[in-house]
């Protein structure tokens, strides 16, 4: 009864503040502005042609770890298309861009060691930062600055690393990483960066690091998703050959957790070829979000876009973020509302995410509607 009595409070709280949460299903003939496919990957009609012609020499599970007999040539093959692809020596992959940090950071960290993270970081790093021993300091979002000042003011026992988004998930900005990559160097630590939504849309596809033209070096640790722009599942972890042995041999999320289905990682693969053979689908998809961008600047919303295919439309409260949610899924465009704690208090958004695939009619009517939003409110 006492635990009964818990939940409903809980979720009566949470109701009361605008912060519940339900799940949609988005039905067809809605258009969805809505998602991590930033490439319009997921859908993709060639690589569901070739999962149909090699169905038959692929396993449906992966059957057990990695480590134990859940290793498939499909997996090493991804594994060393990605190192390729992002100018490591290696790469391992695991379960997802969850998986991966919570588990990366913990398994290279000790209680001697101290991790500088960004304070508007994804949760997963965050939830990796608590489980590992090390000390944290936050240091202000892309603020060199204060990064530096902090930096100065430790003396680390052990290794010191600097933790990053590459593209902010909720800001859609991005990290500067050559001025991070001085400052690693400088204080000599370790750059980490989550390049979730990067991987495939900057630097032709490569990611952040490329975006700035920077050759990834041993100090830099590259972890992606394979699940935003990739159109797939699963992450993957790229650096120098020590570092994956090193990894193999201690991520308790690569060791303790079924290897990913060799189905699921035909579709990254697949899916990765594309990105290399077209890199422009992330060049054309940015200029589609600059010009939606730049149109509901005009109508006099407040909109933050930073050249990526994010873009947040800030409402404030949550309330105002769910009503236009609301007001647009009736006129069947679907842009969730996203609340604390995915966002900072305060700063509600409509979170509007452009891919290769939305047409000319599509994004018109997006912004009609928009139009017709700032009409009736
Ligand atoms: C920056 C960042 N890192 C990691 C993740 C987690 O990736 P995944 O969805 O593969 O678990 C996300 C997903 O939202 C993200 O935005």
């Amino acid at each position: 009864m006492k635990f009964k009595n818990f939940l409903k409070y809980k979720l009566k709280e949470i109701k009361e503040s605008d912060l519940y949460r339900k799940r949609i299903i988005i039905d067809k003939d809605v258009i969805n502005f809505s998602s991590n496919d930033y490439l319009g990957l997921k859908d993709n009609p060639y690589t569901k042609e070739r999962l149909c012609q090699n169905i038959n020499n692929l396993s449906l599970g992966s059957g057990a770890s990695t480590h134990v007999s859940g290793y498939h040539h499909i997996q090493k093959e991804l594994e060393e298309f990605l190192a390729d692809f992002k100018q490591t020596e290696s790469c391992i992959v695991v379960g997802s861009g969850y998986l991966a940090n919570v588990s990366l950071i913990s398994a290279i960290t000790t209680e001697k060691d101290i991790i500088f993270s960004d304070e508007l970081n994804h949760a997963s790093i965050i939830d990796g930062i608590r489980l590992s021993k090390a000390e944290k300091v936050i240091y202000k979002h892309n603020d060199i600055e204060d990064l530096e000042q902090k930096l100065k003011s430790v003396k680390p026992e052990g290794n010191v690393f600097i933790i990053t988004d590459g593209v902010f998930s909720m800001e859609g900005d991005i990290a500067p990483i050559d001025k991070l990559l001085a400052l690693a160097e400088r204080y000599d630590a370790i750059l980490i960066i989550d390049d979730a939504h990067g991987t495939g849309v900057l630097g032709e596809g490569r990611g952040t690091l490329f975006h700035f033209g920077i050759k990834p070096t041993n100090h830099i640790i590259q972890m992606g998703t394979l699940s935003k722009a990739v159109g797939s599942y699963g992450a993957f972890i790229c650096g120098s050959k020590l570092l994956v042995e090193y990894l193999e041999n201690t991520m308790r999320t690569a060791i303790f957790t079924t290897g990913l289905s060799p189905v699921q990682n035909f579709i990254s693969l697949e899916n990765l070829k594309i990105i290399q053979k077209e890199p422009h689908r992330g060049k054309e998809t940015i200029e589609k979000a600059t010009y939606v961008a730049e149109n509901l600047k005009d109508m006099g919303f407040n909109v933050k876009h930073f050249g990526t295919p994010i873009i947040s439309l800030i409402t404030g409260s949550a309330k105002k973020a769910l009503e236009y949610r609301d007001f647009l899924l009736r006129h069947k465009i679907f842009i969730q509302a996203i609340r604390p704690p995915t966002v900072p208090q305060g700063t509600s958004r409509l979170r509007i995410t452009v891919n290769y695939n939305h047409s000319k009619i599509d994004i018109d009517y997006l912004l009609q509607t928009f139009k017709k939003l700032k009409g009736a409110t």
